[in-house]
């Protein structure tokens, strides 16, 4: 990829992707000129993890559609190494809370000290800033109606599920 086009990577696990997590790909995209959207694909956590990587894959390639500059993927092992290989230089990271900054500071340092990499932070919308993909999957389970917090793609597929 150039050198000259300010590209991004979005890791997280994405499992599954929400409304605030959308509402970082719609904002991060105004900021760079590609924004890879990565799903961390950890093997042992994929065991234990409510959707597949396939089913992530699709869900994400699915509410990003509209934007051209998105590219959506996956890795295994680290993220600065994988941001490496593709000679990208910045992450972006979206924050909800204090408790996210602690764990998000800690995880940049450790990208930067690992790769050079850059961590940008979105501040979460605050009507998202309560979502997380584990309230999702538990709603879910319990049969009650995860529209407010999910993209209707996501939905859809988790109704199939
Ligand atoms: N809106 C809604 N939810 C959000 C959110 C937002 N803006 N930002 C974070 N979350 C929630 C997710 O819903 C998820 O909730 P859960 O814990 O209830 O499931 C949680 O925050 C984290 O999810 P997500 O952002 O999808 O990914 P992550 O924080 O699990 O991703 C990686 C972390 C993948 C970036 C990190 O673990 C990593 O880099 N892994 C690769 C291995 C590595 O390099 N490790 C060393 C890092 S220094």
């Amino acid at each position: 990829m150039s050198r000259d086009l300010k590209i991004a990577l979005f890791p997280g696990t994405f499992d599954p992707p929400s409304l605030g997590h959308l509402n970082i790909i719609e904002r991060a995209v105004e900021i760079c000129d590609v924004l890879l959207v990565a799903v961390a694909c950890n093997p042992d956590k994929e065991k234990t993890g409510f959707f597949s990587l396939e089913e992530k894959l699709e869900m994400l390639r699915a509410i990003t559609r509209r934007f051209p500059k998105v590219e959506v993927t996956s890795f295994e092992g680290l993220t600065a190494e994988f941001a490496q290989r593709k000679q990208i230089r910045f992450l972006i990271r979206g924050v909800r809370n204090l408790a996210d900054v602690a764990t998000e500071f800690q995880m940049a340092s450790a990208n930067r000290y690992l790769g050079s990499i850059e961590t940008l932070f979105l501040m979460a919308d605050e009507r998202y800033s309560y979502v997380s993909s584990s309230l999702i999957r538990t709603i879910a389970k319990l049969g009650g109606s995860i529209a407010k917090f999910v993209p209707p793609e996501v939905e859809m597929l988790i109704q199939r599920k």
